[in-house]
């Protein structure tokens, strides 16, 4: 196994700019590429997920999966679909691989999925998304809009370029 590398980090104020960060991350994506979003509740993995949609160009909405694992988004430019997993519910990689995501072909965006790829996918991309700290109370008040601090680390042959 190759050493991760890390790409980057940058602090994002708002959700539109995680948005924006997301379509800038979704126009380098393609059919191939995995990306594992790490970060606790309300992190901001879904909104991240909506503008790589968008950086793809792929049929929306990007929702939070809450009755199903795995949600298919085809392409509205013949570009690879996005498949956004919400691996919250599930216990092991061994699920993961039961799920039959035609990885190939597609982007496939793994909310939850940290350390489940390994043995999986040869390559993918680790994105931690971290709240500050001392909120208190206001920790998990969705409304709330304050700066996030995005770290991207590559895993694999994929991200060595
Ligand atoms: N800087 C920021 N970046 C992203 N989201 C932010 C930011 N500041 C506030 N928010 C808010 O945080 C929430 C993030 O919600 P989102 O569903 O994207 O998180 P999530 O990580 O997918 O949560 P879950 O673990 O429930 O799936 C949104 O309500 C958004 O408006
Ligand atoms: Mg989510």
């Amino acid at each position: 196994m190759s050493t991760p590398l890390v790409l980057g980090t940058r602090t994002i104020a708002t959700p539109d700019d995680m948005n924006a960060l997301g379509q800038e991350i979704g126009r380098t994506l393609r059919a191939g590429d995995v990306l594992v979003l790490t970060g606790p509740l309300g992190a901001g993995k879904t909104t991240l997920t909506r503008g790589i949609g968008a950086g793809l160009g792929i049929r929306g909405p990007v929702t939070s999966p809450t009755f199903v694992l795995a949600r298919t988004h085809p392409s509205l430019t013949q570009g690879p679909p996005l498949v956004h997993v919400d691996a919250y519910r599930l216990a092991s990689a061994l699920e993961l691989d039961d799920l039959d995501i035609d990885f190939a072909h597609s982007v496939v965006v793994v909310e939850w999925g940290a350390g489940m790829l390994d043995g999986v996918t040869p390559s993918w991309l680790d994105v931690l998304i971290v709240r500050p700290e001392g909120g208190g109370e206001h920790d998990l008040d969705d409304d709330l809009v304050e700066p996030r601090t995005v770290t991207l680390t590559g895993h694999g042959p994929r991200w060595r370029a």
